[in-house]
């Protein structure tokens, strides 16, 4: 990962990668606000689901795309062996899950240690897991929001890069909340992920679970 200052400057590309199983929508918002710019370049998008509509965005944009179907492999190990070998073939900085809904292994995680970023429709750690929304609406709560951050073998429990939250009103539509989380999630990702390539985010050291903003001058 690239450590310092503004990644064009430096004459190099800031490579992504981008899982997606689904939609797509962050994914389309990954390619209009950052991709070609900056020096900042998504490489590949890979799926697990061959008909997802991610793939048909990356083809629109010219992007090279990989499918990583379960059932084409023996196991879920030799799959992200596979899914593994091709990010790495591309030659990636960055691994963005954009609604990918594989769980992925350990050795997959090891392989890209502090290299995989997510987005999640919550405030972790509160409401980790399937269905954030959902299960914010059917706890009450007051408000939720949106989530980046760095994954590690846990679910939803990596590093926290980025949050943004937004109350939720009272007999709101679940339709009307997922709008405005999406929303959200299109802008603060993006954000995230230059912030990331520009080298202005890392862990610290003697306190893994924690991130380190250190935005350029
Ligand atoms: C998003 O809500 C994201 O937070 C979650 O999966 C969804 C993906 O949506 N991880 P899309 O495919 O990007 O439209």
């Amino acid at each position: 990962m690239r450590q310092d200052g503004d990644v064009e400057a430096e004459g190099e590309t800031f490579r992504l990668v981008v899982l997606a199983s689904g939609t797509g929508s962050n994914l389309q918002a990954i390619l209009d606000r950052l991709h070609g710019r900056d020096g900042i370049e998504v490489v590949g998008v890979g799926s697990d689901r061959p008909g997802a509509k991610a793939l048909d965005r990356a083809r629109e944009a010219g992007v090279a795309t990989g499918i990583f179907p379960r059932d084409d492999f023996a196991n879920r190990e030799d799959r992200d062996l596979a899914m593994a070998d091709w990010i790495e073939s591309l030659d990636a900085d960055l691994v963005v899950l954009a609604g990918f809904m594989a769980l992925l292994t350990p050795p997959f995680i090891a392989r890209f240690r502090n290299r995989i970023i997510n987005v999640h429709p919550s405030l972790l750690p509160l409401f980790p897991g399937l269905d954030a929304i959902g299960q914010a609406l059917e706890a009450g709560a007051p408000e939720t929001g949106v989530t980046v951050h760095f994954v590690d073998e846990g679910t939803d429990t990596g590093p926290v890069i980025a949050q943004q939250a937004i109350p939720i009103r009272s007999g709101v539509e679940r339709a009307e909340l997922e709008a405005e989380i999406h929303a959200i999630e299109h802008q603060l990702f993006p954000e995230a992920i230059g912030m990331v390539a520009r080298g202005e985010v890392r862990i610290a050291e003697d306190y893994p679970g924690r991130v380190i903003i250190e935005r350029g001058g």
